[in-house]
């Protein structure tokens, strides 16, 4: 699954996305963020957001396999809680990240 919504400024922002343990390495999840980019564009998105734990090295790797720019930010869930922040400009071509 991925959840995700349009902010106002135009960020398609990802707030989950998971696929089953046993399809994961399939290009399941490419596929699910290829759809919400598509999805995103259509509401007026022109670059997309997420974040995870700095800990979650799996999802680092996804995404910047994904073509998304990867930052890890101090403080950014309170203090003491570093976050890693992806970006990405839109459109996502799934073939060519
Ligand atoms: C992160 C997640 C969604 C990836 O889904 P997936 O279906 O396995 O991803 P895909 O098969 O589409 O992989 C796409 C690319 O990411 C890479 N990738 C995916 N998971 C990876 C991992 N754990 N380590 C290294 N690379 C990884 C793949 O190698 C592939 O790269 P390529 O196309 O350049 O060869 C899945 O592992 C998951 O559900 N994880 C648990 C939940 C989670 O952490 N979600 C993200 C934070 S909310």
């Amino acid at each position: 699954y991925i959840f995700g919504f349009v902010t106002p400024d135009g960020t398609g922002y990802v707030h989950l996305i998971a696929t089953r343990d046993d399809a994961r390495g399939t290009g399941l999840g490419r596929r699910l963020y290829a759809a919400f980019a598509e999805a995103a564009q259509a509401h007026g998105a022109r670059q997309l957001k997420a974040i995870t734990s700095i800990e979650n090295t799996g999802s680092i790797a996804f995404h910047r396999s994904l073509g998304f720019d990867t930052k890890v930010v101090d403080d950014y869930n309170g203090p003491g809680q570093a976050m890693a922040v992806f970006h990405r400009d839109l459109p996502l071509n799934v073939s060519q990240p």
